[in-house]
């Protein structure tokens, strides 16, 4: 084949990602009928999902009253009232039934005494909506929770009629002239061949771009590359400036260690052995939002009461717990904090400190995973054809801060409520429009761009400067003066890929080409982020501005709207918050002081 032929498939269903959001989806689809392609760069059991752990929110009740609302309560609250509360409802209100589903497939959640599944307590989640105890909602297979889902739902997928295209790199989507998303292109890394997917849905499920930091737990191939495509296609992006820190990365290494271990009565400490979370969070203490965590870890550092020879981290002691305990429900992070910092839990601290975790913004959406291109008309506007789910979307459930376990729950809810949706609106074996002519030339263009470049500067090289200024200007704290350095030196970066150069120009397992590729969608993604975070001007959620400390209702309860042109120049515009729910069964959660 020559390099510039497309081999063509035409499905009802094209899924972009195999993680736990993309594999709910292709099954839902199988499930319904409909002919469903499902498409990874990496193999399913290696999506990041698998590196899960703490567990997945679901207010079953098992271990103390619960109620989806008080999880509805929660999570607007966590959320910092920047989340859609239609879409909370939804996620909150289902929760219990997507559980019992995972179940029923085969999860191995961890079990009480009586055999009904184990939850444990974990940041924000309470009862009473706030003033009762914390909540035990966080349903949990040890402390590899996602590792088990993962491996489960990819089990359960091949055992319907789904198609898999394994390390298959999606390079863009293909739309047509009235706006109509009618597939992607996508190339086969071992054999360099080029895929032309036709479509009724597009559903993308590429995770988030926690590598645009220097410093994440997520994994290597967390490059948001669905969103990265979806900016390509003059769609914006949603609520880019909120970024997760967890407050328990290894120090040095960044691996996570869960919020589990708090959970199950883990707590930080500062040099003074003090254990500074009372004096931050006098309720929930280790247990307040991660955001707030972070920031009071933060705190602590650059007062000076940080631990180690740097004072440049903080500790979080296990030891106090029964070893066999440690043994049952963390046995994971054990091994970590073996291997990555040398400490035995069971008799010393481990060093942590806050890390990128997670994405809050992304593809916006709707509750159904449709994805939403605001007009001046009509601000819930869908583009036909195209849906996103899990951490490449915006629904928003997160808002401006997500808790902590309603990850995994949102992967499998809205994987699910968009097969739904295909199911309600998909013809089988009539996809509404032909590709267009030309379609997806400029996948071609893209890839041969860089597979033909030959500047001074590797892909590392750019890389590293665009992580850097992510990690020094885009931090936990914020002022306007280091967002505006950041954006110059962001847009430096972006402006360098001009001078990228790559060595191999074969076609072939080019994994220098695939780097070049996922560099190129990252650095988009770090363009609008550092934007949207120099435009708004209060404190919300994980946006902590220092110099506008206070969180501003009025002019800044909105979702930011950001835009990338080719050449590097930015839009910015807003969207409402949904202050609505869905239905009557629960009422709107007007805004509060938020404490912990
Ligand atoms: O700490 C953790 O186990 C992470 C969970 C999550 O991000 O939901």
């Amino acid at each position: 084949m020559s390099k510039y032929e497309f081999i063509d498939h035409k499905y009802d269903v094209v899924v972009v990602g195999a993680g736990g959001a993309g594999l709910r989806a292709t099954l839902g689809c199988a499930q319904a009928g409909l002919k469903t392609a499902c498409i990874s760069k990496v193999f399913p059991t290696r999506s990041h999902t698998v590196a899960a752990q703490g567990g997945i929110s679901a207010a079953l009740g098992n271990m103390g009253e619960d109620n989806w609302r008080w999880h509805m309560f929660d999570t607007v609250k966590g959320a910092d009232w920047l989340g859609d509360q239609d879409a909370i409802e939804y996620l909150c209100k289902n929760s219990p039934e997507a559980v019992y589903e995972l179940e029923h497939f085969g999860v191995p959640f961890s079990r009480t005494e009586e055999g009904k599944i184990y939850q444990r307590p974990f940041g924000g989640m309470t009862t009473q909506n706030g003033e009762g105890p914390p909540a035990q909602r966080t349903c949990a297979a040890a402390d590899r929770t996602g590792h088990a889902i993962l491996h489960t739902l990819y089990g359960k997928s091949i055992s319907e009629s789904a198609d898999f295209f394994i390390e298959y790199f999606a390079i863009d989507l293909i739309m047509s002239e009235s706006g109509r998303c009618v597939g992607i292109v996508a190339l086969c890394m071992e054999t360099g061949e080029l895929h032309r997917f036709h479509s009724s849905q597009t559903i993308l499920a590429t995770g988030g771009y926690g590598r645009a930091y220097f410093s994440a737990t997520s994994a290597h191939t967390c490059t948001g590359d669905g969103s990265a495509m979806v900016l390509r296609a003059g769609l914006p992006l949603q609520d880019m400036e909120f970024v997760q820190f967890h407050p328990t990365g290894i120090y040095g290494a960044g691996c996570l260690i869960t919020e589990g271990c708090r959970g199950e009565g883990g707590y930080l400490v500062n040099s003074e052995g003090e254990r500074f979370m009372e004096r931050y969070a006098p309720k929930a203490k280790d247990l307040a939002s991660r955001d707030v965590v972070s920031r009071a870890m933060t705190i602590e550092i650059r007062e000076g009461r940080g631990v180690g020879a740097e004072k440049d981290h903080i500790f979080l002691h296990l030891d106090h717990i029964d070893a066999d305990i440690l043994a049952e429900r963390l046995p994971g992070i054990s091994e970590s904090a073996k291997i990555f910092s040398g400490v035995d839990v069971t008799k010393e601290p481990i060093p942590v400190l806050p890390t990128v975790h997670y994405n809050m913004g992304g593809i916006p959406t709707n509750y159904m995973g449709e994805v939403l291109n605001p007009t001046e008309d009509d601000e819930d506007n869908t583009v036909p054809g195209l849906m996103a789910i899990g951490e490449a979307a915006c629904a928003s459930v997160h808002g401006a801060n997500r808790l902590g376990s309603n990850s995994l729950i949102d992967l499998v809810v809205f994987g699910r409520s968009s097969s739904l949706r295909c199911s309600e609106i998909v013809s089988p074996g009539l996809i509404p429009e032909e590709l267009p002519k030309n379609a997806g030339l400029n996948s071609i263009e893209r890839l041969e761009k860089f597979r033909l470049s030959k500047g001074p500067k590797p892909t590392s090289e750019l890389r590293s400067n665009m992580q850097r200024t992510m990690q020094n200007n885009c931090a936990v704290f914020r002022t306007d003066e280091v967002l505006q350095e950041g954006r110059g030196l962001i847009t430096g970066v972006y402006d360098s890929l001009s001078d990228i150069g790559i060595k191999d120009r074969s076609l072939i397992w080019n994994t220098d080409l695939i780097e070049a590729l996922e560099f190129d969608n990252m650095i988009g993604q770090a363009m609008v982020t550092m934007a949207g975070a120099a435009e708004r001007q209060e404190s919300r959620g994980s946006h902590a501005r220092e110099d506008f400390p206070d969180r501003d209702d009025e002019n800044w309860m909105k979702h930011t709207l950001a835009w990338l042109s080719e050449d590097g120049k930015i839009k910015i515009d807003y969207r409402r918050v949904h202050e609505r729910t869905l239905t009557n069964d629960v009422a709107y959660i007007p805004p509060k002081e938020r404490v912990y």
